[in-house]
């Protein structure tokens, strides 16, 4: 007889258990894509490519067609085998829609909406980027009390200096607005003075966060972003869901059928869940990790668990902070930093903390993804973890919490620098890694200045290790603090290059022994992004009753070379059945002048 523990586990995560303790919102709708392409979704379509890769890992030989019904794949198949039926042969060739496993989804809309800061050089470059954006149509408005311009990218290592809020009244232009810039990683923003001058005087410093005061104030970072964000006139719904339209019509461009959103306030998820159920706008697949209104809390009046039918919006999970980042000798190192000896970086939580809302989170059901960067954040999520297993599964010997961990998938979001000691407790208890390739490639020009040679090479940036441990890698791109571009992230994956210059710090990739064959990086992106989000029956692969998810290539990805991979351009994004994307001639054009300037900019990155 099963034991009520047992139950648990075997229930998983069944909504009557977790109904009596949170407020659940369950939605489930019949609401299939209308296909725009053939009118009628209920009767089933052919589609026939050059050729079809069902899946990045074993797929299923030799097919090339398969058909799709209400927003769903019905077989697939080799149209030879398909007698008495004469099949149109489509141009291209057809892999399973990609995922972006973490990235920021309203935050990338805004980003599309803000003054574009990336790769900035010099203050006169960030304060005439800032101009040319106020200067846009349909920004008339920004820089005023309640509408402030918002910009994201600066780096101070970039530039040379920590900026002030002194700077940004250099230009009789920018001077008396209101001006909100976030640093390269968004764990600092700065400010301009009509900000600061709403602040009171004496500001104290906050746990876990830092004022910057020198050489001026102006710059917050971690948790003294609150002071800002308190006081920053929020978008509202009709400008949220502007981002979000532009937000996915550029992610199809790309690829994308959907992507876990790495961080979504309980006032956005409300948003989300109105906004997917209302338009035919919504085409992407969204899987949302609900964070408190106020970081690292346990607000449970707030937990949602929705579950579309349709697939564009699935809520179950919460996101939790551990530590910040890198670049700003933010995330919290066991030893301290070899470039900073004074310090080790700093926790958001402390560990005891992290553990309890690990615990409270997990008790409700909820799958818990915590960000870790840092050693020292990296050990104390693997702690908070292992303590909410030992929770949910009391009956199970160490040895077993393994298979708890398969019904209850907890992810570390990034895992970039972790102990040996600790990769081997990951395996242990079989923690998802949930990595963005391309931070790998744009932190290698300091990375081991932070770190040193030792801590580099043994724990860092870990990918092959894992996969090699049998993990589940979740990959992504940590959208807008890289280009959603998962292209980038597969050619940074495999190539360990960076996918804007080509370049490494030597002739081989940087510590190309953690690189990752195509294939395995390929499979992040699909069936690794859907299983740590719980869909591994519908998404990541082409198979009858999936969604019906692919994308269309130009070239089969077994014919490519590695330095192509980054520069692949999509030619249809195909989403519940509906084309979502369609490349127009003229899109290459447009992106060739992106890449160009993309160049420029990484190169001057390279050179710090
Ligand atoms: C951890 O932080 C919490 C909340 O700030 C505090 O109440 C607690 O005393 C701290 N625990 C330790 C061991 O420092
Ligand atoms: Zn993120």
């Amino acid at each position: 007889m099963a034991s009520p523990s047992a139950m648990w586990i075997q229930w998983g995560l069944r909504l009557s258990l977790v109904a009596a303790v949170i407020a659940v919102v369950l939605r489930i709708q019949q609401n299939p894509l209308v296909d725009l392409e053939s009118g009628d979704s209920a009767v089933e379509e052919t589609y026939c490519y050059q050729g079809v890769r069902t899946a990045a890992l074993d797929p299923e030989e030799g097919v090339n067609c398969f058909g799709v019904k209400s927003g769903k794949f019905t077989r697939v198949f080799r149209e030879s085998d398909d007698e008495g039926h004469a099949h149109t042969v489509r141009p291209g060739y057809v892999l399973p829609g990609i995922w972006d496993g973490h990235g920021h989804l309203l935050g990338y809309g805004e980003f599309l909406h803000s003054a574009d800061l990336f790769g900035s050089a010099t203050f006169d470059e960030i304060r005439e980027r800032v101009v040319r954006y106020l200067e846009r149509d349909g920004n008339e408005e920004a820089g005023g009390r309640d509408n402030w311009a918002r910009g994201i990218g600066w780096d101070q290592m970039a530039l040379g200096a920590m900026p002030t809020a002194d700077m940004l009244e250099l230009d009789p232009r920018l001077a008396g607005r209101f001006i909100m810039l976030d640093r390269v990683d968004v764990h600092c923003t700065w400010v301009s003075q009509a900000i600061l001058d709403l602040l009171p005087a004496g500001l104290p410093d906050i746990p876990g966060g830092e004022i910057i005061r020198n050489p001026g104030m102006g710059v917050f970072c971690d948790n003294a972003m609150d002071y800002i964000t308190a006081l920053w006139p929020k978008p509202d719904a009709a400008r949220k869901k502007t981002f979000l339209r532009s937000a996915m019509r550029e992610l199809h461009k790309v690829g994308l059928v959907g992507m876990h959103d790495a961080g979504v306030f309980p006032e956005d998820i409300k948003l989300y869940n109105e906004l997917s159920k209302g338009g035919d706008w919504w085409t992407l697949r969204v899987y949302a990790m609900m964070e408190c209104a106020e970081r690292n809390t346990f607000c449970p009046e707030d937990a949602a668990r929705i579950e579309h039918k349709d697939g564009l919006l699935v809520v179950r999970s919460v996101k939790l902070f551990a530590d910040g980042a890198l670049g700003s000798w933010g995330s919290a190192m066991i030893e301290p930093y070899s470039d900073k000896p004074s310090t080790s970086g700093s926790l958001l939580v402390n560990a005891s903390t992290l553990t309890t809302l690990t615990r409270q989170w997990a008790s409700l059901g909820l799958q818990v993804n915590i960000h870790a960067i840092g050693d020292l954040a990296n050990r104390y999520a693997i702690d908070a973890i292992s303590a909410a297993l030992a929770d949910r599964c009391p009956d199970f010997v160490p040895d077993r919490l393994k298979e708890c961990q398969d019904s209850h998938r907890f992810r570390i979001e990034h895992s970039q620098i972790i102990h040996p000691t600790d990769q081997q407790r990951i395996q242990n208890l079989g923690i998802i890694p949930s990595i963005q390739p391309t931070h790998a490639t744009s932190d290698m020009a300091y990375a081991e200045r932070r770190l040193g040679s030792e801590r580099t090479a043994t724990e860092a940036y870990r990918m092959r290790t894992f996969v090699d441990m049998g993990l589940p890698l979740v990959l992504g791109s940590d959208f807008p603090v890289e280009p959603p571009n998962p292209w980038e992230g597969l050619y940074a994956a495999v190539a360990r290059k960076s996918p804007r210059t080509g370049g490494s710090k030597g002739e081989r990739g940087w510590y190309e022994e953690e690189s990752l064959g195509i294939w395995q990086a390929l499979e992040g992106f699909t069936g690794g992004a859907a299983r740590g989000g719980f869909m591994e029956g519908k998404a990541g692969r082409i198979g009858a009753d999936r969604w019906a998810d692919w994308i269309v290539l130009d070239e089969a990805l077994d014919g490519l070379q590695t330095e192509e991979l980054g520069r692949v351009k999509v030619r249809e994004t195909w989403v519940g059945g509906q084309r979502v994307y369609q490349r127009r001639d003229d899109d290459d054009d447009d992106d060739d002048d992106d890449d160009d300037e993309a160049v420029e900019i990484e190169e001057r990155r390279e050179e710090l």
